[in-house]
């Protein structure tokens, strides 16, 4: 039989291989907002020359990338993701190299035969239904002093950006998130986030919080750029929508980025990153 979890995971890869090539270009190249990330998370961890360092949910490579820049021709780098068409951006998007390598891999369920020095997990967590599972795994993959780097999107009311069209898409359409999804914003405090990580048995945790502000332009661009961004599934559920129904959903949102806009028509959104670090 197959599991609620089981169909979600089919559904998210399906969405993943859908939207990692507009992911790629729009999010994890573009080192903005959020994506300032990526340095603090990597330079938290003090990765050195030499180091074996596995990148957990690697997406199209833009944690892995820097890490092999940091751990030299002497370390070596393994990025896990369970979307091909992330894994195939990756490849292309880094030079080959014998020492970086990217792998079709659940990270509730892979298994290397090699330790590692540290493990970074960049927006990826809240994605996985059992994460515990998946926190065990990377927990068993570290070397007794290894470290753990994570990153999350902070509590929704300071994502915006999110939040905006979220809360009231979620008024039109009820179902907009499909039964058997996990809640991705159960790490969104530093408390949730920490606590998780306490339960696997990880020492000296430290989470940070971070705001990455980030502008989407007018409302009109942020508005045209999240429908066009967008995974099919969802947006087959809003073009169901009649036309006054759109309009009244673009107006509440437009009014919900109210507070973020500036007198020149520009919005300028918050966004609450938290990075985690912890040793074995
Ligand atoms: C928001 S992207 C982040 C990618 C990358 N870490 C970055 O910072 O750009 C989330 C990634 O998690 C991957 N993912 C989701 N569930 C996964 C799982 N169970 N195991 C491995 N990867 C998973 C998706 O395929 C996607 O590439």
């Amino acid at each position: 039989m197959r599991t609620k979890s089981s169909e979600y995971k089919k559904r998210n890869i399906k969405i993943w291989n859908e939207v990692a090539p507009r992911y790629h270009k729009r999010w994890a190249t573009a080192s903005k907002g959020p994506f300032q990330s990526t340095k603090k998370l990597v330079s938290s961890l003090e990765i050195r020359k030499g180091d074996y360092v596995l990148d957990v949910a690697s997406g199209t490579g833009v944690v892995t990338k820097l890490l092999k820049q940091k751990v030299g021709k002497t370390g070596y780098v393994i990025g896990a993701d369970t979307s091909t068409s992330a894994i195939k951006i990756a490849k292309k998007w880094n030079e080959k190299s014998q020492n970086l390598l990217f792998v079709n891999a659940d990270a509730e369920n892979f298994s290397f035969k090699e330790k590692f020095d540290a493990i970074t997990c960049q927006y990826a967590l809240f994605f996985f239904p059992n994460s515990q599972k998946a926190l065990k795994n990377m927990k068993n993959s570290l070397k007794k002093d290894g470290k753990l780097g994570i990153s999350v999107h902070g509590h929704p009311d300071r994502v915006p950006y999110f939040d905006c069209i979220f809360e009231a898409v979620t008024q039109f359409i009820p179902n907009y998130v499909p039964p058997g999804t996990p809640d991705f914003d159960r790490f969104g405090t530093k408390k949730q986030l920490k606590d998780e990580i306490k339960k696997v048995g990880f020492s000296k945790i430290e989470v940070n919080d971070y705001d990455f502000p980030y502008s989407p332009g007018t409302f009109e661009q942020y508005w045209k750029n999240y429908l066009r961004y967008i995974a099919k599934p969802v947006k087959e559920k809003l073009d169901k929508l009649e036309k006054s129904q759109r309009k009244e959903l673009k107006d509440m949102v437009r009014e919900n980025t109210k507070p973020y806009t500036k007198r020149d028509g520009t919005i300028k959104f918050p966004w609450e990153v938290l990075i985690l670090t912890a040793k074995y």
